[in-house]
């Protein structure tokens, strides 16, 4: 049987981009538990992100394959009043599809979502220990403008990056 995270043979360019319901949050949760092992987003936390929060919740899914509606990377942007950065709280890719360019994809789209809502920037913190989540948003244009010490639950350091955003509108 086919796990809901495991790898078909799909790239970049074949995967599509949505907005998240309610319905996907069994399926992040399972990305979640397989990409973090601190500091987890709750049903809760994605309850609220996707239907209250000020912001989006993006998945990738699969074009036309049978699990078509099946999540296999979500991001999460929050916007808020007082400030023009948007703030990616929680992105990542299940384990099987890592490696194709769809976290790249997805992160694009996040930023874009972002700039149409009138956002200038994005900011984030990643764990200073995750080399791949670095290297991804390094190489999309992110730079380091601060360190938090000691920020995540296992005492971690994490670095502060942003990103300017291009306005289409
Ligand atoms: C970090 C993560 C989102 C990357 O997603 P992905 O779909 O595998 O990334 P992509 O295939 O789009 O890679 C884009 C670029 O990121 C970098 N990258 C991705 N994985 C990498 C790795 N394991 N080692 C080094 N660089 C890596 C590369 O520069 C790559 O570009 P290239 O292939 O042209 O060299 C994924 O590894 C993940 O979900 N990790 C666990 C959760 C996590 O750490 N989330 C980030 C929290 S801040």
């Amino acid at each position: 049987m086919l796990h809901e995270t495991d790898s078909v043979h799909c790239d970049a360019t074949c995967i599509g981009i949505r907005r998240a319901e309610t319905a996907d949050i069994p399926g992040l949760l399972a990305i979640e538990e397989h990409s973090f092992a601190t500091d987890r987003m709750t049903p809760r936390n994605f309850r609220y992100a996707i239907r209250k929060a000020k912001g989006v919740v993006l998945v990738a899914y699969r074009q036309g394959s049978s699990l078509e509606s099946t999540a296999i990377a979500y991001g999460v942007v929050s916007f808020h009043a007082g400030t023009r950065f948007a703030r990616l709280t929680s992105f990542a890719v299940a384990p099987g599809n890592r490696g194709r360019g769809i976290g790249r994809r997805l992160l694009a789209a996040l930023e874009a979502a972002a700039a149409l809502h009138g956002c200038s920037g994005m900011r984030l913190e990643v764990r200073a220990d995750n080399q791949a989540a670095i290297a991804l948003y390094t190489r999309a244009g992110y730079r380091s403008f601060a360190i938090y010490p000691g920020y995540y639950e296992d005492d971690m350091a994490a670095l502060r990056l942003e990103k300017p955003l291009v306005s289409n509108g």
